[in-house]
Protein backbone atom coordinates (compact mmCIF):
# COMPACT_ATOMS: atom_id res chain seq x y z
CA UNK A 1 0.00 0.00 0.00
CA UNK A 2 1.50 3.47 -0.70
CA UNK A 3 0.15 7.09 0.26
CA UNK A 4 -2.26 7.35 -2.27
CA UNK A 5 -5.83 6.91 -1.65
CA UNK A 6 -7.15 3.02 -1.56
CA UNK A 7 -10.25 2.57 -3.50
CA UNK A 8 -12.50 -0.49 -4.11
CA UNK A 9 -13.80 0.26 -8.00
CA UNK A 10 -16.86 -2.53 -9.20
CA UNK A 11 -17.40 -2.83 -12.57
CA UNK A 12 -20.95 -3.97 -13.32
CA UNK A 13 -20.00 -4.20 -17.75
CA UNK A 14 -23.51 -5.04 -19.04
CA UNK A 15 -24.96 -6.17 -16.22
CA UNK A 16 -27.97 -5.34 -13.84
CA UNK A 17 -31.34 -4.31 -14.03
CA UNK A 18 -33.30 -2.06 -11.47
CA UNK A 19 -33.59 -5.00 -8.62
CA UNK A 20 -30.31 -4.90 -8.57
CA UNK A 21 -29.48 -1.83 -7.38
CA UNK A 22 -30.57 -3.48 -4.05
CA UNK A 23 -26.85 -4.48 -4.32
CA UNK A 24 -25.47 -1.01 -3.71
CA UNK A 25 -28.10 -0.10 -0.85
CA UNK A 26 -26.45 -3.51 0.76
CA UNK A 27 -22.97 -2.11 0.26
CA UNK A 28 -23.83 1.25 1.64
CA UNK A 29 -25.34 -0.59 4.74
CA UNK A 30 -22.62 -3.12 5.26
CA UNK A 31 -19.92 -0.11 5.29
CA UNK A 32 -20.88 3.19 6.78
CA UNK A 33 -17.74 4.48 7.58
CA UNK A 34 -15.26 2.59 5.56
CA UNK A 35 -11.62 3.33 5.67
CA UNK A 36 -11.31 3.54 1.97
CA UNK A 37 -13.38 4.70 -1.31
CA UNK A 38 -16.14 2.49 -2.40
CA UNK A 39 -17.39 3.22 -6.04
CA UNK A 40 -19.84 1.02 -7.97
CA UNK A 41 -19.98 1.69 -12.07
CA UNK A 42 -23.66 -0.09 -13.17
CA UNK A 43 -24.54 0.17 -17.06
CA UNK A 44 -25.40 3.64 -17.51
CA UNK A 45 -29.27 2.75 -17.57
CA UNK A 46 -28.68 2.46 -13.61
CA UNK A 47 -26.60 5.25 -12.90
CA UNK A 48 -29.15 7.90 -12.00
CA UNK A 49 -31.26 5.27 -9.69
CA UNK A 50 -28.34 3.88 -8.11
CA UNK A 51 -26.88 7.37 -7.56
CA UNK A 52 -30.12 8.58 -5.71
CA UNK A 53 -30.59 5.19 -3.61
CA UNK A 54 -27.40 5.36 -1.94
CA UNK A 55 -27.22 9.14 -1.76
CA UNK A 56 -25.65 10.37 1.79
CA UNK A 57 -23.75 7.35 2.05
CA UNK A 58 -20.17 7.19 1.41
CA UNK A 59 -20.50 4.67 -1.54
CA UNK A 60 -19.89 6.42 -4.69
CA UNK A 61 -21.01 5.56 -8.43
CA UNK A 62 -19.73 6.24 -12.27
CA UNK A 63 -20.15 5.12 -15.45
CA UNK A 64 -17.99 2.81 -17.66
CA UNK A 65 -17.87 5.28 -20.96
CA UNK A 66 -18.54 8.77 -22.13
CA UNK A 67 -17.83 11.01 -25.29
CA UNK A 68 -15.45 13.23 -25.89
CA UNK A 69 -17.79 16.20 -26.76
CA UNK A 70 -20.22 17.65 -24.31
CA UNK A 71 -23.02 17.32 -26.64
CA UNK A 72 -24.35 16.91 -30.03
CA UNK A 73 -24.97 14.33 -32.86
CA UNK A 74 -23.99 11.17 -31.90
CA UNK A 75 -26.22 8.86 -31.37
CA UNK A 76 -25.94 6.57 -28.65
CA UNK A 77 -23.37 8.01 -26.42
CA UNK A 78 -23.06 9.42 -23.50
CA UNK A 79 -21.46 12.75 -22.32
CA UNK A 80 -19.06 13.20 -19.22
CA UNK A 81 -21.37 16.13 -18.22
CA UNK A 82 -24.38 13.93 -18.84
CA UNK A 83 -23.15 11.38 -16.35
CA UNK A 84 -21.99 13.77 -13.70
CA UNK A 85 -25.85 15.44 -13.80
CA UNK A 86 -26.95 11.81 -13.10
CA UNK A 87 -24.96 11.73 -9.99
CA UNK A 88 -21.78 10.08 -11.26
CA UNK A 89 -18.42 10.78 -10.00
CA UNK A 90 -16.30 8.66 -12.02
CA UNK A 91 -16.05 7.24 -14.61
CA UNK A 92 -14.03 3.84 -16.09
CA UNK A 93 -12.50 4.66 -19.62
CA UNK A 94 -10.03 2.53 -22.14
CA UNK A 95 -11.20 -0.71 -20.44
CA UNK A 96 -9.51 -3.38 -22.79
CA UNK A 97 -13.29 -4.39 -23.61
CA UNK A 98 -14.15 -0.97 -25.35
CA UNK A 99 -10.34 -0.66 -26.55
CA UNK A 100 -11.35 -4.20 -28.50
CA UNK A 101 -15.07 -3.87 -29.24
CA UNK A 102 -14.79 -0.06 -29.83
CA UNK A 103 -11.52 0.02 -31.28
CA UNK A 104 -11.12 2.93 -28.60
CA UNK A 105 -6.93 3.94 -28.49
CA UNK A 106 -5.01 5.79 -25.91
CA UNK A 107 -5.56 8.76 -27.66
CA UNK A 108 -9.04 8.70 -28.15
CA UNK A 109 -9.21 7.72 -23.99
CA UNK A 110 -6.71 10.85 -23.68
CA UNK A 111 -9.37 12.85 -25.53
CA UNK A 112 -12.48 11.12 -23.39
CA UNK A 113 -10.57 11.76 -20.09
CA UNK A 114 -9.97 15.61 -20.84
CA UNK A 115 -14.00 15.82 -21.13
CA UNK A 116 -14.23 13.67 -18.44
CA UNK A 117 -12.33 16.70 -16.02
CA UNK A 118 -13.96 19.06 -17.66
CA UNK A 119 -17.52 17.84 -16.02
CA UNK A 120 -15.66 17.16 -12.80
CA UNK A 121 -15.17 13.49 -13.17
CA UNK A 122 -12.54 11.24 -11.63
CA UNK A 123 -11.51 9.05 -14.66
CA UNK A 124 -10.12 5.27 -14.06
CA UNK A 125 -8.32 5.10 -17.10
CA UNK A 126 -6.78 1.68 -17.46
CA UNK A 127 -4.43 -0.21 -19.04
CA UNK A 128 -3.04 -3.63 -19.93
CA UNK A 129 -1.13 -6.42 -21.88
CA UNK A 130 -2.51 -9.04 -24.36
CA UNK A 131 -1.32 -12.58 -23.51
CA UNK A 132 0.87 -12.02 -26.85
CA UNK A 133 2.63 -9.03 -25.12
CA UNK A 134 3.24 -10.63 -22.01
CA UNK A 135 4.55 -14.00 -23.66
CA UNK A 136 6.79 -11.71 -25.97
CA UNK A 137 8.43 -9.97 -22.87
CA UNK A 138 6.88 -6.55 -23.93
CA UNK A 139 4.45 -6.15 -20.90
CA UNK A 140 6.07 -2.93 -19.63
CA UNK A 141 6.99 -1.49 -22.68
CA UNK A 142 3.13 -1.81 -23.52
CA UNK A 143 1.48 -0.72 -20.45
CA UNK A 144 4.01 1.98 -20.11
CA UNK A 145 3.15 3.64 -23.35
CA UNK A 146 -0.21 3.43 -22.87
CA UNK A 147 -0.31 5.25 -19.58
CA UNK A 148 2.22 8.30 -21.09
CA UNK A 149 -0.85 8.10 -24.39
CA UNK A 150 -4.16 7.87 -22.19
CA UNK A 151 -3.11 10.23 -19.20
CA UNK A 152 -4.17 13.70 -20.22
CA UNK A 153 -2.20 16.54 -19.91
CA UNK A 154 -3.30 17.93 -16.16
CA UNK A 155 -3.89 14.53 -15.09
CA UNK A 156 -3.15 14.13 -11.51
CA UNK A 157 -3.86 12.70 -8.03
CA UNK A 158 -7.20 14.53 -7.11
CA UNK A 159 -8.86 13.47 -11.20
CA UNK A 160 -7.06 10.61 -12.28
CA UNK A 161 -6.97 6.62 -11.24
CA UNK A 162 -5.04 4.37 -12.96
CA UNK A 163 -6.35 0.41 -13.08
CA UNK A 164 -3.76 -1.93 -14.82
CA UNK A 165 -5.64 -4.67 -15.67
CA UNK A 166 -3.77 -7.35 -17.94
CA UNK A 167 -6.33 -8.34 -20.56
CA UNK A 168 -5.76 -12.03 -20.39
CA UNK A 169 -6.46 -12.07 -16.41
CA UNK A 170 -10.27 -10.84 -17.48
CA UNK A 171 -12.59 -12.70 -16.38
CA UNK A 172 -10.58 -15.50 -16.56
CA UNK A 173 -10.08 -16.79 -13.05
CA UNK A 174 -6.30 -16.42 -13.77
CA UNK A 175 -3.95 -13.73 -12.35
CA UNK A 176 -0.24 -12.79 -12.81
CA UNK A 177 1.76 -13.57 -9.99
CA UNK A 178 2.24 -11.11 -7.09
CA UNK A 179 5.58 -10.61 -8.11
CA UNK A 180 4.29 -9.70 -11.93
CA UNK A 181 1.63 -7.47 -10.54
CA UNK A 182 4.28 -5.67 -8.24
CA UNK A 183 6.95 -4.63 -11.25
CA UNK A 184 4.28 -3.74 -13.42
CA UNK A 185 2.71 -1.47 -10.26
CA UNK A 186 6.58 0.02 -9.25
CA UNK A 187 7.24 0.82 -13.20
CA UNK A 188 3.91 2.15 -13.27
CA UNK A 189 4.44 4.04 -9.96
CA UNK A 190 7.82 5.46 -11.12
CA UNK A 191 5.97 7.07 -14.22
CA UNK A 192 3.21 8.27 -13.10
CA UNK A 193 2.55 12.43 -13.56
CA UNK A 194 1.56 12.58 -9.99
CA UNK A 195 3.26 9.87 -7.78
CA UNK A 196 0.11 10.08 -5.50
CA UNK A 197 -2.23 9.07 -8.77
CA UNK A 198 -3.88 5.80 -6.51
CA UNK A 199 -3.11 2.40 -8.77
CA UNK A 200 -5.78 -0.10 -8.71
CA UNK A 201 -4.99 -3.74 -9.89
CA UNK A 202 -7.76 -5.95 -11.76
CA UNK A 203 -8.39 -9.48 -13.49
CA UNK A 204 -10.25 -11.45 -11.53
CA UNK A 205 -10.07 -10.31 -8.30
CA UNK A 206 -12.00 -12.05 -5.71
CA UNK A 207 -12.14 -12.51 -1.73
CA UNK A 208 -10.00 -15.47 -2.16
CA UNK A 209 -6.84 -13.52 -3.57
CA UNK A 210 -7.85 -9.43 -2.50
CA UNK A 211 -5.56 -9.96 0.56
CA UNK A 212 -2.30 -10.86 -1.17
CA UNK A 213 -3.02 -8.71 -3.90
CA UNK A 214 -3.84 -5.46 -1.86
CA UNK A 215 -0.60 -6.92 0.24
CA UNK A 216 1.76 -5.53 -2.36
CA UNK A 217 3.64 -1.94 -2.24
CA UNK A 218 2.23 -0.35 -4.78
CA UNK A 219 -1.23 -1.72 -5.01
CA UNK A 220 -3.58 0.50 -3.82
CA UNK A 221 -6.95 -1.51 -4.64
CA UNK A 222 -8.90 -2.73 -6.65
CA UNK A 223 -10.63 -2.91 -10.31
CA UNK A 224 -13.41 -5.82 -10.01
CA UNK A 225 -15.98 -7.22 -12.37
CA UNK A 226 -17.58 -10.10 -12.07
CA UNK A 227 -17.09 -10.25 -7.93
CA UNK A 228 -18.31 -6.67 -7.71
CA UNK A 229 -22.12 -7.57 -8.77
CA UNK A 230 -23.21 -8.89 -5.24
CA UNK A 231 -22.63 -6.97 -2.20
CA UNK A 232 -21.50 -10.22 -0.27
CA UNK A 233 -18.78 -11.23 -2.29
CA UNK A 234 -17.80 -7.19 -2.88
CA UNK A 235 -18.06 -6.74 0.67
CA UNK A 236 -15.32 -9.13 1.18
CA UNK A 237 -12.95 -7.76 -1.08
CA UNK A 238 -13.70 -3.97 0.57
CA UNK A 239 -12.95 -5.55 4.06
CA UNK A 240 -10.27 -7.25 2.94
CA UNK A 241 -8.59 -3.49 1.00
CA UNK A 242 -9.54 -1.53 4.58
CA UNK A 243 -7.30 -3.92 6.51
CA UNK A 244 -4.30 -3.65 4.13
P1 LIG B 1 -13.12 -9.43 -13.65
O1 LIG B 1 -13.14 -8.08 -14.52
O2 LIG B 1 -12.95 -9.04 -12.21
O3 LIG B 1 -14.46 -10.07 -13.91
O4 LIG B 1 -11.97 -10.24 -14.14
C1 LIG B 1 -12.32 -6.99 -14.19
C2 LIG B 1 -12.56 -5.85 -15.15
O5 LIG B 1 -12.78 -6.11 -16.34
O6 LIG B 1 -12.56 -4.67 -14.73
Amino acid sequence: MSEACKLAAGNWKMNGLRADIEEARRLATLFKEPSCGILLCPPATLVAAMADAVSGSRVMVGGQDCHAHVSGAHTGDISAQMLADSGARHVILGHSERRTDHGETSASVAAKAVAAHAAGLVTIICIGETEAQRDAGDTLAVVLSQLQASVPEGGNAANTVIAYEPVWAIGTGRTPTLEQIAEVHDALRAALPDAAISLLYGGSVKPGNAAEIFAIGNVDGALVGGASLKAAEFGAIISALEEA
